[in-house]
């Protein structure tokens, strides 16, 4: 089989990390080579803006845009394209609908995101894992980042409710029990894996 690109979107707290090393696991299980990744990226500049959001100091919303879209060329280019040359199933914790969620949020316009990300590997399949933002803050017991709170969650949500409804992005229910949203995000996936092979 070819190499094949899913990102895995959702809200801080809404149990994407975790469902995406699950779903990689599950693949890996079932006799896929699957190999799990993450953005912000674990290079310089994904290293740069991790410390930034943490230290809950929110950069200019476009140079945020940048360097997103920065730390995104270095992962397709280091991680991301080097896996899929050798057939493997990439599964990216975050990735393009991030930027346009986030930066999309703090005013940016959203055509000029996709822009500065044009060179970026397009996904094969993105799934959204979709938890009510009054819901996801709670769950989060560690330190918040700068953008874990309910109006930027919230704006976050509506930008990806757009993608869902223009059908770019496949909605998973979050709101399921831990083994019930793993069991729909790998259903998900293996029905488009079945249907690309068809
Ligand atoms: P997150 O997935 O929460 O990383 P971790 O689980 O390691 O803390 O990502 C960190 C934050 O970065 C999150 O609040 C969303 C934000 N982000 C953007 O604003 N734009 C982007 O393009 C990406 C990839 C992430």
């Amino acid at each position: 089989m070819r190499g094949v690109f899913i990102c895995i979107e959702g809200l801080d707290g809404s149990g994407k990390s975790t469902q995406a090393k699950r779903l990689t696991k599950k693949l890996c299980e079932a006799g896929y080579n699957a190999v799990f990744t993450a953005e912000p990226s674990k290079g310089k500049i994904g290293h740069f803006i991790r410390k930034r959001l943490f230290e809950h100091k929110r950069l200019p919303p476009t140079v945020e845009a940048l360097l997103f879209a920065a730390d995104r060329i270095e992962h397709v280019q280091n991680t991301i394209v080097p896996a899929l040359k050798e057939n493997k199933i990439v599964v990216s914790d975050r990735y393009v609908y991030s930027s346009l969620a986030y930066q999309g949020s703090a005013g940016l316009n959203l055509d000029w995101i996709e822009t500065i990300n044009a060179n970026a590997q397009k996904p094969d399949l993105a799934i959204f894992i979709d938890v009510a933002p009054e819901l996801v803050l709670d769950r989060l017991k560690r330190k918040k980042s700068v953008m874990e709170n309910f109006q930027t969650q919230q704006c976050v949500q509506e930008i990806y409710q757009k993608y869902v409804t223009q059908g770019l992005l496949k909605r998973v229910d979050g709101a399921k029990s831990k083994n019930g949203v793993t069991e729909a995000l790998y259903t998900e996936v293996i029905c488009f894996l079945k249907k690309i092979k068809a």
